[in-house]
């Protein structure tokens, strides 16, 4: 018998995507990143519709033609419907449309946050093994920071969020100041490669509970650096890798201590972290080491599906298929969209 081949489309930011999956293995996942934002420090949600206007044909064909398929053996197709920037968004959830109709197949939305966790539940030919129920995972991206907990395919809850800004925002905002382009994040890494992490000192909130804030943080190290660049202009040069480094530090320090803290409270010791920030290695190695001292069963994502891709649309939508949970379409798309 012939598997699930489902489509999946992923334009909620900057990055157009389009995936192949085929009864959970990944048979394509193609990504056209958007460059049209690095001269600006962020994302330009105007310029990001459009870019993804040009980029969603050519992405679809090349992602149908790398898994070997054509339209008609498409089963069904998964779009991301929020949250997002709703411009982007539109883009996607449209094109979805147009091929659902078109090939008479079924409609699937997916939450672009449950998606970052689902992505450990891909299977491909690293071979991978996929996590047991319950499941604790560590969601930071560049709009988001959330602890949730899975107990199946199907139920997912948020324990901890961000009271402001997100982990991979401190990383960029933090980084601008610095003059560094956007995305900072992966620049702030390597560059922290070759710095001291204890050649600066900054603040950690004192948040309760499994929650985040990173906005103090955020506003400590413009003010630092604000203070030093008025005894020396060339500060910020002359220490970027230490302040990458020190930086870094204390963001990992403060999402690992939150992770910790999370398993301690549930007794869940099956964890993951995904998102775009799950890609640093400061992160990385901070959470091994935990794994190890506590005998955590740990789950870290391959880097390309760390970043928003849609092969993690593609495995919500298989999950979705099974159970029959199809989308209307009158659905449009949202810019918030709370995990229920
Ligand atoms: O998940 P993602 O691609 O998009 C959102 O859903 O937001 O995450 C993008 C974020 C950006 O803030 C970027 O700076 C950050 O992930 N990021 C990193 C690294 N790679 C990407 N942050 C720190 N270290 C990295 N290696
Ligand atoms: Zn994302």
């Amino acid at each position: 018998m012939k598997g699930v081949t489902i489509l999946a489309i992923e334009s909620s930011c900057d990055d157009t995507s389009a995936a192949v999956i085929r009864d959970g293995f990944v048979l394509s996942n193609l990504i056209a990143n958007q460059d049209v934002h690095r001269s600006y420090g962020g994302v330009v949600p105007e310029l990001a519709s459009r870019a993804h206007q040009a980029n969603i044909v050519p992405v679809i064909d090349q992602a149908l033609k790398k898994a070997g398929v054509k339209p008609a053996d498409i089963d069904a197709v998964a779009y991301t419907r929020g949250p997002g920037l709703l411009g982007s968004l539109l883009v996607g959830t449209s094109f979805a449309k147009g091929f659902a109709v078109a090939g008479g197949v079924p409609l699937i939305e997916v939450n672009h946050l449950e998606a970052h966790v689902m992505s450990h539940f891909i299977n491909d030919e690293s071979g991978r093994t996929n996590p047991e129920f319950p499941f604790l995972c560590l969601l930071v991206s560049g709009g988001h920071t959330q602890l949730m907990v899975m107990k199946s395919h199907y139920e997912m809850e948020v324990i901890g969020n961000t009271i402001d800004d997100a982990a991979g925002e401190a990383f960029d905002k933090c980084g601008k100041v610095m003059g560094l382009p956007y995305p900072a994040g992966p620049i702030i890494d390597k560059l922290a490669k070759e710095g001291d992490i204890n050649a600066f000192r900054f603040s950690k909130p004192a948040v309760r509970g499994l929650n985040f804030s990173f906005s103090g943080l955020k506003t400590n190290f413009l003010y630092f650096l604000r203070d030093r660049l008025k005894e020396n202009p060339d500060f910020i040069e002359e220490n970027r890798n230490d302040l990458c480094a020190s930086l870094q530090h204390t963001i990992v320090s403060i999402l690992t201590g939150k992770l910790v803290k999370a398993s301690l409270l549930t007794g869940i010791n099956t964890i993951g972290i995904a998102g775009g920030v799950s890609a640093n290695s400061g992160l990385r190695e901070a959470v091994g080491a935990e794994a190890r001292k506590r005998g955590w069963t740990l789950f870290i994502p391959a880097f390309s599906l760390t970043t928003d891709n849609a092969a993690m649309i593609g495995i919500s939508g298989y999950y979705k298929y099974l159970k029959g949970d199809f989308s209307g379409h009158d659905v449009s798309p949202l810019a918030r969209f709370d995990i229920k």
